[in-house]
């Protein structure tokens, strides 16, 4: 069992989230030995700004240097697929960033790979790792709210909203052919399927896209930049603003769940109710440390996230007391604390409790089912080959 202080991590990307995974990274304990920009040269840039050692020339450079045991991914979409297939021959472990692979035949070879090197592989779906999520992962399975009928809710951002707002993720050849279903939708779903231990089974959606043309600057744009270039080239688009999908889970439970990057004021708006045969649930991002609890015959309740008033999931995934707000990096954390506990060990768990390249596979089928339904305007079932398997319930105590 290796130390966690003597693990080295490298982090491909070094955008909005690969900041995040370095300063998280750094929270647990692992070593940063260094990054791999899009060029040698803003990669050496974002080094030195995030006081991180170095910046690899290459990912060649960085698969070559003996003291990176896991690499992180991410990069844009459309590298995840190359650059894990380089980091898995390579022999190192790999988390990954969502969603996995642009397709599903690419996720599906991922799946192999990663079993077959035996390396640890994670997918990154951290609002998984929120401590009242997984506290409720546990309150579900023991029954609390009897049987699961009912899971709705809602991801809505903003940031998309003008014809001026411009990303990589707007092209189908970066990031897939689903847009707000694959960047936002994704974390939705893999937290309804991961809370209520029910994996959806047939959708049914409808995807529009309202801003049909917009303005590309001729330079690159770094996620939720709010600078606005006046060299701009119009661009035609072909993936979805917003989308409306009803679900069915494997229980015979309903639900549905509306995504959009184009809801003027929402940020980042993730919200959930699961309504059982007893009593219900629901949370709301903006007010992540606050679980409303619903009942029939006695007053609602609020669990404040307590470490002492939550399950050992819960605990394990909290760091601070009760009344000190956790949030959104604070996920990276508690998920990494995880994945390194297998690293450590040198291998996956069983059943690890983060989500792996076989859930980061199956949201992409899920996605699947989502576009041929939208393209259909039919219900669709899930194109598994193998029955899922329902998430883990516990987190490693710390
Ligand atoms: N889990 C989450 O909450 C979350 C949040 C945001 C983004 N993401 C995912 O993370 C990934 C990156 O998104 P982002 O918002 O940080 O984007 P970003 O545009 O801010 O950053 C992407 C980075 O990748 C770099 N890059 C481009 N080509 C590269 C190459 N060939 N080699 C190395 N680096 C390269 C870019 O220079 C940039 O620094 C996406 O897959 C996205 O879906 C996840």
């Amino acid at each position: 069992m290796a130390r966690i202080a003597d693990i080295g991590a490298a982090v491909i990307g070094t955008g909005f989230i690969g900041t995040v995974h370095v300063e998280a990274l750094r929270r647990i304990g692992v070593q940063v030995r260094g990054v791999l920009g899009s060029t040698p040269e803003r990669g050496a840039a974002r080094a030195e700004a995030l006081g991180v050692a170095q910046a690899y020339p290459s990912l060649e450079a960085l698969l070559d240097d003996p003291s990176v045991d896991v690499v992180h991914v991410t990069s844009p979409n459309h590298l995840h697929v190359p650059q894990t297939k380089a980091i898995l021959a390579a022999g190192r472990h790999v988390v990954c960033e969502k969603p996995l692979a642009m397709t599903a035949g690419e996720s599906a070879e991922l799946v192999d790979l990663a079993a077959s090197s035996g390396r640890v592989n994670a997918v990154n779906f951290n609002i998984r790792f929120y401590p009242l999520h997984q506290h409720v992962r546990g309150i579900v399975a023991n029954g609390e709210l009897g049987d699961v009928r009912f899971v709705t809710g809602h991801y809505f951002q903003d940031w998309l909203l003008l014809d001026s707002d411009w990303n990589w993720r707007l092209e189908p050849d970066k990031g897939g052919s689903l847009r707000a279903v694959g960047d936002i939708g994704s974390h939705w779903l893999d937290l309804a399927t991961f809370m209520t231990g029910q994996p959806i089974v047939e959708v049914m959606a409808d995807l529009a896209t309202f801003v049909q043309l917009r303005q590309q600057p001729r330079g690159p744009v770094e996620t939720f930049s709010t600078e606005r270039s006046a060299d701009t080239v119009g661009r035609e688009m072909a993936t979805e603003d917003v989308a409306t999908i009803l679900l069915r889970f494997a229980n015979g439970a309903r639900g549905s769940v509306a995504v959009s990057q184009i809801s003027a004021g929402r940020k980042n708006s993730l919200q959930w109710e699961i309504d059982g045969s007893t009593s219900a649930a629901a949370w709301d991002s903006e007010t992540p440390d606050h679980l409303w609890i619903g009942h029939r015959d006695r007053p609602n309740e609020i669990l404040l996230r307590n470490p002492a008033l939550m399950g050992a999931a819960g605990r394990a995934a909290a760091a601070l007391p009760a009344g000190h707000v956790e949030g959104f990096g604070d996920t990276f954390a508690a998920l990494f604390r995880a994945v390194y506990a297998d690293v450590a060990a040198g291998r996956p768990a069983a059943r690890p409790p983060y989500a792996t390249f076989a859930d980061g596979h199956d949201e992409m089928l899920v996605g699947d089912a989502i576009a041929e339904s939208a393209r259909s305007g039919r219900w669709t079932a899930v194109p598994r080959t193998a029955a899922p398997t329902a998430p883990p319930l516990e987190v490693p105590a710390r």
